[in-house]
């Protein structure tokens, strides 16, 4: 089976397309946990990326067996660098990359056009979790591979989503400057029975004043969080499987510690039954 150090070998100019955690390590890494490990519902598949940022992991999903990959990304800079890198790579004929929203796109896709969702680090730039992961139902994958940070600074069993305001200009960060519908979402994570905490930023952590609530463009649930939500839109169901990170050496963005290897990052695979596939098509 073809490793993460094969896969870097083989695309090494991806080192050189995105600014964002594109080190050989931690791309090796990734292969293996999210990919190489998941070959069985990737290989043959017709796989969605959401968040595809320059096509790293839809070029990985083909170099795996994957069969047909669609890419959605709101960055159009981005957009053109997955075309590019497809090309160089002779996977053209069966990559579409897709410039938008992920929730404004996936609406415009048909359900049964996926076998396998890619969610992979874009769920702590984005408030619309919940909304993300109802429209990923209503497509009727078989699996959902979901790669993640989550908000740590609670007990495991706290139901939590941390909102802030976050620099939308990076690559790396929120695409939309605030989310209009920010008090809907609030209300609807709070009827679940989740807490929601309103941060001026992630790293000092300060409180928001409620009149800033109108810039608020990212959240992070925590992980009991993200369960509820996950069964939420999935149903009780659907099985989530944890990817085993131990003994990861990723050092993210140079910190001593990857995010990996300290329990703060986590890989996941969502396998939807039938049944809350054929339940969420809806009436
Ligand atoms: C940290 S990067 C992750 C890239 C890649 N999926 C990975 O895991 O390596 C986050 C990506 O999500 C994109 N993004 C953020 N919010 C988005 C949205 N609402 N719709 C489409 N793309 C979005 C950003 O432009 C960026 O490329």
């Amino acid at each position: 089976m073809r490793s993460g150090s094969d896969f870097i070998n083989r695309f090494n100019y991806l080192i050189e397309t995105s600014q964002v955690g594109a080190h050989t390590r931690r791309l090796t890494e990734r292969y293996d946990r999210m990919i190489a490990q998941n070959i069985d519902i990737i290989q043959g598949k017709r796989v969605l990326d959401l968040a595809s940022h320059d096509g790293r992991w839809g070029l990985a999903a083909k170099y795996a067996g994957a069969v047909q990959v669609v890419g959605i990304e709101g960055r159009k800079h981005l957009v053109k660098n997955s075309i590019s890198n497809a090309k160089r790579a002779g996977y053209s004929d069966t990559m579409t990359w897709i410039h938008g929203d992920i929730v404004k796109v996936m609406q415009k896709l048909e359900p049964g056009s996926f076998d396998t969702v890619f969610l992979f680090g874009v769920f702590y730039h984005v408030t619309n979790h919940l909304e993300i992961l109802r429209e990923i139902a209503r497509l009727r994958p078989t699996n959902l591979i979901l790669d993640t940070e989550v908000f740590t600074q609670c007990s495991e069993e706290e139901e939590r989503v941390v909102l802030w305001v976050e620099n939308s200009r990076a690559d790396a960060c929120a695409i939309h400057r605030s989310d209009k519908q920010i008090k809907k979402r609030i209300g609807e994570l709070q009827q679940l029975g989740i807490q929601v905490e309103l941060i001026k930023s992630f790293n000092d952590h300060e409180k928001l004043s409620n009149s800033d609530i109108g810039r608020i463009n990212a959240g992070m649930p925590s992980m009991a969080a993200l369960q509820k939500m996950l069964l939420n839109a999935f149903t009780g169901e659907s099985k989530i499987t944890m990817i085993d990170w131990t003994g990861s050496k990723e050092r993210d963005y140079g910190r001593t510690n990857g995010f990996y290897g300290i329990g703060q990052r986590f890989t996941m695979v969502v396998s939807i039954p039938l049944t809350t596939r054929a339940h969420s098509e809806g009436p």
